[in-house]
């Protein structure tokens, strides 16, 4: 039986090693792929400012600012902070460009926008005594610690550098999540978020519709047995099999192989073909998915396996020593007192839209709630879909100016 695992293992290194090997020779067929966060900024000529932002416990991270628009400068300006969601950074807010990006409507209907990436991101690779490259303590993190220190540390940054007692907050997804740990691990930073604007949240993952992410839910204790077996590590970052798949499947929307990236995309997502723009997939697969750690990542299923908001599970004995309880502790999202405005979709496969109701009972402050009127409307539709400026980003912008 060991014999067989370990031929098992040392086959499936072997093909992923050759398979990474030619994955990786092919480059995206988009003249922006090359292109990093600020660049891209650049490119589409709006004004960028690069921040690093350092955690109580010691990740250095990167905020990127679009200080204004191109068009009236004289405005007095409001800061808002956008937070990426899952294998995702701050690229997902703007590679597209002014037309279809958030970052850039919300900088043309005068706000100040600052766009973080979380720690292991591609951005945000760094530490003050840690080498992401050669020390698994880097990778020793769940989203509790996305919540507990990245979101406050940028909160923080931002406020003082706009001299602001508090800002607007959207999160996407994972964004979403990491505002509610925060909200009710830290309370004293409620009174710093004017408005937060939550699409799709994500926190409750209940019955996820995905085949696949259903798969991963259902078999979180096995990725949890790879840490052992692994140590703590990155997953998704730049060389990793499954990233160099999607670069791979996704490089040019004239080959064949774009099908394939495309039902992986709809798999896990939701199938979405009317507002799907198959010339922007080269572009987005240049820096999606992006790095995070193992734990995070099981961290996640374990939330979607249980249908509850808690923090991470290290199994019954584990839990009786980090946390004096058999049971990983709830966050109590009731604390959560900030006005928050949700947006949900029908087709959101990673998110399923019957989790809303116990969202809408839990959240106490809920002021709007929005169910994008597009009926197969998915989940990575609210930053890429071909016309959500339409269908959602309006909306927000109205429902922004109330606060
Ligand atoms: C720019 O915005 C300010 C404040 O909103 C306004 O008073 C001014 O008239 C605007 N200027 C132009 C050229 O639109
Ligand atoms: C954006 O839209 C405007 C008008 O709708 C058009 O003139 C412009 O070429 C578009 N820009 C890009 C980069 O697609
Ligand atoms: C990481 O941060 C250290 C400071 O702690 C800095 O010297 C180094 O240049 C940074 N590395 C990268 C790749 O940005
Ligand atoms: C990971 O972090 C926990 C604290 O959350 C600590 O108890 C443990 O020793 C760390 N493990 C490694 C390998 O750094
Ligand atoms: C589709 O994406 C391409 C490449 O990113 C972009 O140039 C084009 O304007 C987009 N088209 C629509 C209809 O959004």
């Amino acid at each position: 039986m060991v014999s067989k695992i370990i031929s098992f293992s040392i086959l499936t290194l072997i093909v992923s090693i050759v398979l990474i090997n030619y994955f990786s020779r092919v480059k995206p067929n988009h003249p922006l792929a090359d292109l990093n966060v600020q660049e891209i900024i650049q490119e589409y000529n709006y004004p960028v400012e690069v921040h690093n932002v350092v955690t109580e416990d010691g990740y250095i991270l990167t905020l990127h600012r679009i200080p204004h628009g191109r068009g009236n400068l004289s405005r007095k300006r409001k800061p808002i902070l956008l937070l990426h969601g899952l294998l995702q950074s701050a690229w997902d807010f703007v590679h597209l460009g002014p037309n279809q990006s958030l970052a850039f409507v919300l900088s043309e209907e005068g706000y100040d926008v600052w766009l973080g990436s979380v720690r292991g991101t591609t951005w945000s690779r760094n530490h003050t005594n840690l080498d992401p490259d050669k020390d698994a303590a880097f990778w020793n993190y769940t989203i509790h610690e996305l919540g507990v220190y990245d979101l406050p540390a940028f909160v923080d940054y931002v406020l003082e550098k706009t001299e602001q007692k508090s800002i607007h907050y959207l999160g996407y997804s994972q964004g979403t999540i990491a505002f509610f740990i925060m909200g009710s691990e830290k309370t004293d930073y409620l009174s710093k978020i004017k408005f937060m604007a939550a699409f799709s949240p994500a926190f409750f993952l209940k019955d996820p519709i995905s085949p696949i992410v259903k798969f991963l839910a259902n078999n979180w204790r096995s990725l949890q047995g790879l840490l052992n077996f692994f140590n703590y590590r990155e997953l998704f970052g730049r060389g990793d099999l499954f990233s160099s798949y999607m670069k791979f499947v996704c490089h040019d929307e004239n080959s064949v192989l774009i099908n394939l990236c495309i039902h992986t995309h709809f798999s896990i997502f939701g199938y979405s073909y009317d507002e799907l723009n198959k010339s922007m997939l080269p572009l987005t697969a240049a820096n999606t998915p992006c790095g995070v750690s193992l734990k995070q990542f099981v961290h996640v299923f374990q939330i979607a396996d249980s249908g509850d908001f808690h923090r991470y599970d290290f199994g019954t004995e584990g839990n009786l020593e980090k946390y004096g309880q058999e049971q990983p502790p709830h966050y109590d999202v009731s604390r959560v007192t900030t006005p928050v405005a949700i947006y949900y979709s029908s087709n959101d496969w990673a998110v399923n839209i019957n989790n809303m109701d116990r969202v809408l009972k839990t959240v106490p402050n809920v002021v709007k709630s929005y169910k994008v009127p597009l009926e197969d409307f998915n989940h990575l539709d609210f930053l890429y879909a071909k016309h959500v400026g339409d269908l959602l980003f309006n909306v927000l912008l109205d429902d922004l100016s109330k606060y």
